[in-house]
């Protein structure tokens, strides 16, 4: 054979042995440990017969990432996050953002979390083994982009987050800075809530950070219900810090859900133990946000009295020139019946005092905006502005209301999520539906302590169930 033949007959050869390789490599991915082929593709044999298993099952590389505003916003971020039980640490790399991935050989600072081993079951869902990672991340500059990713601290890319982007607050009081209030998402949230968070994102990528007014999921400790929170939210959990108010359904037999500690962190400087992270007061540039526990409220005379005191404190020594209240329960209901007037006794007055500008609220699946002083005059520009109450639902479950005085504008059966810009000398407020339309506005502009407000609300009628669904 010449030399060429006996090439053409070798590459042919090699060419067939790479085939068989192939070949054999892709019918050892379809070959469970038990030998045996399916067409189910799966790799997570012990966990199949669970519905929606990789929501609620952890792996070794993190999920349900989420960051926390801390009470020092401008130079400390929280991050919390899940692994199995296989993980027993966890790290957070943090680095200043740069344009490209350069940052990986600049200066990253490792911290290590706080890693607690945990297990529970919800009524019929199966026992879920897991480790929450916790930590801190401080001695920031303010205003700065940095970049943050989590993991075991392995060189396998496998055990760690992507790296993601997070802003400081600023520390300049003067600086706007936006936030979105989202009402109760409690219900379908991966289904039906997942688009408003995401959209609400889309609508307003630069947002500093996310309220939201309890109920954030139905059934105390179930673990697919937090998994569809975390999985509708994705990235924008980690990349935007959140805080959270807890509401009736965080909370059980007077007990709150034992998820909430090990995967949030919030702020513990309200006033006794068993209000720690439910019960809370951050400074968010000349913002001073207030997180009132309304079912803790409800459920212990100790806890509220000791709230009421605190509150009345934290009021009382308040330097900044907002001020923000979140609660879960309306101190006005949207409808008789659901009104809880022993919360509106004991902060009403405290509110009205210290002159508080927003009291953003959840509970009734409906919304509603207005002010006492309004008594239904139905004025464009209020002079002398009161306090704005406003009462939202971002998820699909909803509930009808009926006109009351303190109203300025109401509409049911429709999500919502609101995006509030507070400035030096105003607050500018807008609740939007999902696909962008705008459903209500105001503006709050403050002088020498003399606020007026500024009605914005749009010429769409009033959204009422009658109007588009069939009465039965
Ligand atoms: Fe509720």
């Amino acid at each position: 054979m010449d030399n060429k033949l006996i090439m053409k007959v070798v590459r042919n050869l090699l060419v067939l042995v790479m085939v068989i390789a192939l070949n054999i490599s892709l019918r050892a991915q379809h070959t469970h440990e038990n030998g045996e082929e399916d067409g189910s593709h799966s790799h997570y044999i012990q966990h199949d017969s669970t519905i929606s298993h990789k929501i609620i099952f952890p792996s070794k590389t993190p999920d349900r990432i989420i960051s926390n505003l801390t009470a020092d916003a401008a130079h400390t971020f929280a991050v919390n996050w899940r692994t199995d039980q296989d993980v027993s640490n966890g790290v957070v790399e943090v680095a200043l953002a740069t344009d490209g991935p350069e940052f990986l050989v600049r200066e990253v600072r490792i911290i290590t979390a706080v890693s607690q081993k945990f297990e529970n079951q919800n009524r019929n869902e199966p026992l879920v083994k897991a480790t929450y990672h916790s930590a801190l991340v401080k001695n920031l500059q303010p205003n700065t982009t940095y970049v943050y990713r989590v993991g075991n601290g392995q060189e396998d890319n496998g055990y760690w987050s992507e790296w993601f982007q997070i802003t400081t607050a600023r520390t300049d009081m003067k600086e706007p800075f936006s936030f979105i209030y989202f009402g109760d998402a409690q219900n379908n949230v991966k289904s039906l809530w997942s688009r408003v968070i995401r959209n609400s994102y889309r609508q307003f990528p630069q947002v500093d950070f996310m309220l939201h007014a309890g109920d954030l999921i139905n059934d105390r400790d179930a673990n697919l219900e937090w998994g569809e929170w975390f999985h509708a939210g994705s990235f924008i959990h980690a990349t935007v810090p959140s805080v959270m108010t807890p509401g009736n359904h965080e909370y059980r037999d007077g007990i709150l859900t034992s998820l909430w500690r090990p995967q949030f962190t919030l702020p513990e400087n309200g006033p006794i133990e068993e209000l720690k992270e439910t019960c809370f007061v951050i400074d968010y540039q000349d913002m001073k946000l207030i997180s009132i526990d309304s079912e803790g409220f409800d459920e212990s005379m100790e806890a509220r009295a000791a709230q009421v005191k605190w509150l009345d404190s934290v009021l009382r020594s308040n330097t900044k020139k907002w001020t923000a209240i979140t609660t879960h329960y309306p101190v006005y209901s949207t409808k008789a019946g659901r009104d809880n007037w022993e919360l509106r006794e004991a902060i009403k007055p405290l509110i009205d005092q210290y002159g508080v500008d927003l009291v953003l609220q959840g509970h009734d699946h409906t919304y509603a905006r207005g002010f006492p002083e309004n008594e239904g005059k139905g004025l464009t520009v209020i002079k002398d502005a009161g306090t704005v109450y406003a009462v939202s639902v971002s998820g699909p479950k909803m509930y009808e209301s009926e006109d009351q005085e303190w109203m300025v504008r109401r509409g049911e059966y429709t999500q919502l999520f609101q995006i509030i810009t507070v400035s030096e000398n105003s607050i500018t407020y807008g609740a939007y539906t999902p696909i962008g339309t705008l459903y209500d506005a105001f503006e709050i502009k403050k002088k020498k302590g003399k606020k007026k407000l500024i009605n914005k609300i749009p010429d769409s009628p009033m959204r009422l169930r009658k109007d588009f669904i069939d009465p039965k």
